[in-house]
């Protein structure tokens, strides 16, 4: 009993973790300059309407890391986002992975 209340514990702290640090790695590379994670849309989609998009589609979070990198327009509208080529991958990475997460 001791082991599972520690166990949830631990895993409902990793889970808060891991959202705060996603949100700050998308403050720091300015992503938020152009997305809000819900609510109104503002110059690039809802980090939530982006989840839902690409709900169970298995090869979502390897286009979208590379949509992030290079940049891209056409799939929400006609306003591009420019590349993010100064990002690490390993962020970028993370960053989608997140954002597909978003409900
Ligand atoms: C200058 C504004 C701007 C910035 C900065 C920006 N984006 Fe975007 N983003 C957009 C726009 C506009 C779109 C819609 C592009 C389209 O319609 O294809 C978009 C689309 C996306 C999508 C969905 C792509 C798709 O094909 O459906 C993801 C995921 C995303 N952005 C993540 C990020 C991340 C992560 C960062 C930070 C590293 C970031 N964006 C920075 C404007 C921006």
């Amino acid at each position: 009993m001791k082991a599972l209340i520690f166990a949830t514990t631990a895993l409902a702290l990793t889970a808060a973790t891991t959202a705060q640090a996603s949100e700050e790695l998308a403050k720091k590379h300015l992503c938020t300059t152009c997305h809000v994670v819900k609510g109104a849309k503002t110059i690039g989609p809802t980090y939530a309407d982006v989840a839902k998009k690409y709900a169970g589609q298995k090869d979502a979070e390897a286009r979208l890391a590379e949509k992030v990198k290079k940049g891209g327009t056409g799939v929400w509208g006609q306003v591009p986002m420019p590349p993010n080529a100064a990002v690490p991958d390993a962020d970028i990475k993370a960053l989608v992975k997140w954002i597909l997460s978003v409900k």
